[in-house]
């Protein structure tokens, strides 16, 4: 097969069959499809797109480019959020399916953008291996019926190069290549179902519901589609989710919600709201209202926590991090409130801009390669309809030093508007959207 006729074909807007689509994910692994080719092949994808068969035969064709994991039992199911600020759901949300009799490998990923990653978070806690080999997995897996690691090498390898070629040729934004990029990874965990936690407002990658929802529908048709029950809901991402952004001070906000110490109210619904529809799919509750019956048992019981701190030393990190939190988790030396300059109510915020803020302390990437402070973010942030007097504090800045302090005060304070009249928050489920 000659890769630049495929290439035409797609220019010209035809669809391609399973088999050509096959041959182009070979050439990714393999090299023999060149860099240009691919550039040009995702450029014909993101402008002629692509019909939810090809979709489908993409999106498959790249979960079987590496090993795809088979487990004895199940049901198995994953969570994948689209990302945000101050989004530690899966922390709290992977151990309460296991609690709740499921089986739960999750592969996470690391911040992207302003968006936090579940992965940088969990290398905040000492010891905790989140590329465990194949066999150790497993194991994991099995005493404690959930893991949550980085993707290997080994899972959905043509993802890597054909994102790599996608980040330096302006196709990143295609519905198509998001779709297949996303779920090939999550496919090759040997999944059968998967709830979508797609998120909408000015701290997602889709800001605007229209583009949420269209992401959501062909995640949605893609998965299914795939042979795996998938179900999303487009959730707000118009303020932090979590009282925190930053990755120890969000494992820090996931292990008080586990053990009951503070449960943030939105924080509760979204993950609540996600496993009952998980474990609706998976089978484990005859639908949603039972679900979250079983999600809120699953935590006011400590089973939840008791999953995660099994899962946690299983995977080499402290015994008794769920008690002696303080003990593990890095401080950073320089804490100081963020002063509200004026009275009223908190009216909103720059939630993209908070991530940025992240950034800016050093709890994130400027450069694939740079090492992350897991120190430093924003504490005790204040959610949106919160009445305030001049000089309560907004949130807690953590920083390395007083100059970034400083500067992370400047930037929240930029990303809060304060108003005279009390806003509600904006609804936090927006949409369910299923097969
Ligand atoms: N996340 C992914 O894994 N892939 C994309 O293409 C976009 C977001």
């Amino acid at each position: 097969m000659l890769y630049q006729e495929l290439i035409r074909r797609k220019r010209d807007g035809h669809a391609l069959r399973a088999d050509e689509l096959r041959a182009i994910v070979a050439g990714i692994c393999d090299g023999s499809l060149g860099d240009a080719q691919l550039g040009a092949f995702a450029m014909a994808v993101l402008l002629r797109g692509m019909n939810l068969t090809e979709r489908v035969d993409l999106t498959t064709a790249m979960r079987d480019s590496g090993t795809v994991l088979d487990w004895d039992n199940g049901p198995v199911i994953d969570k994948h959020s689209t990302g945000g600020v101050g989004d530690c759901v899966s922390l709290m949300l992977i151990p309460a399916l296991a609690a709740c009799g499921a089986v739960v490998p999750s592969i996470a990923g690391r911040g992207l953008g302003h968006t936090g990653g579940t992965l940088d978070k969990l290398e905040a806690i000492p010891g905790y291996d989140i590329a465990p080999d194949a066999a150790r997995l497993r194991q994991v897996v099995a005493q404690t019926g959930c893991a949550i690691v980085g993707q290997t090498a080994a899972l959905a390898p043509a993802d890597k190069r054909f994102y790599a070629i996608r980040d330096v040729t302006g196709t990143v934004e295609s519905l198509d290549l998001i779709t297949a990029s996303i779920l090939s990874k999550k496919l090759a965990a040997g999944l059968e179902g998967l709830v979508l936690d797609v998120k909408c407002g000015n701290g997602a990658f889709m800001a605007d519901m229209g583009s949420a929802r269209s992401l959501a529908r062909a995640l949605v048709e893609v998965g299914n589609g795939a042979g795996c029950r998938t179900v999303a809901l487009v959730t707000d991402m118009s303020q932090p989710l979590a009282p925190a952004a930053g990755n120890a001070l969000e494992i820090s906000v996931a292990l008080d919600f586990l053990t009951g110490r503070a449960r943030d109210a939105r924080l509760w619904d979204v993950t609540c709201a996600l496993g009952a529809q998980a474990l609706v799919i998976a089978g484990l509750a005859a639908g949603p209202e039972q679900g979250s019956a079983m999600m809120a048992h699953a935590f006011q019981s400590g089973a939840a926590a008791e999953r995660f701190a099994r899962m946690v030393a299983a995977l080499g990190g402290p015994a008794d991090l769920v008690e002696n939190v303080s003990a593990y988790l890095p401080a950073a030396p320089v804490i100081r409130p963020v002063a509200a300059p004026a009275g009223g109510y908190v009216a909103g915020y720059d939630t993209r801009a908070i991530g940025v803020a992240v950034i800016g302390l050093g709890g994130g990437r400027r450069q694939p390669s740079d090492s992350i402070d897991p120190r430093v973010g924003f504490s005790a942030i204040a959610p949106v309809g919160q009445p305030v007097q001049p000089g309560d504090p907004l949130a807690y800045v953590h920083a390395a030093d007083p100059d970034s302090a400083a500067a992370a005060t400047r930037a929240f304070l930029n990303t809060c508007a304060i108003q005279d009249a009390q806003n509600g928050p904006a609804p936090l489920i927006v949409d369910r959207i299923s097969g």
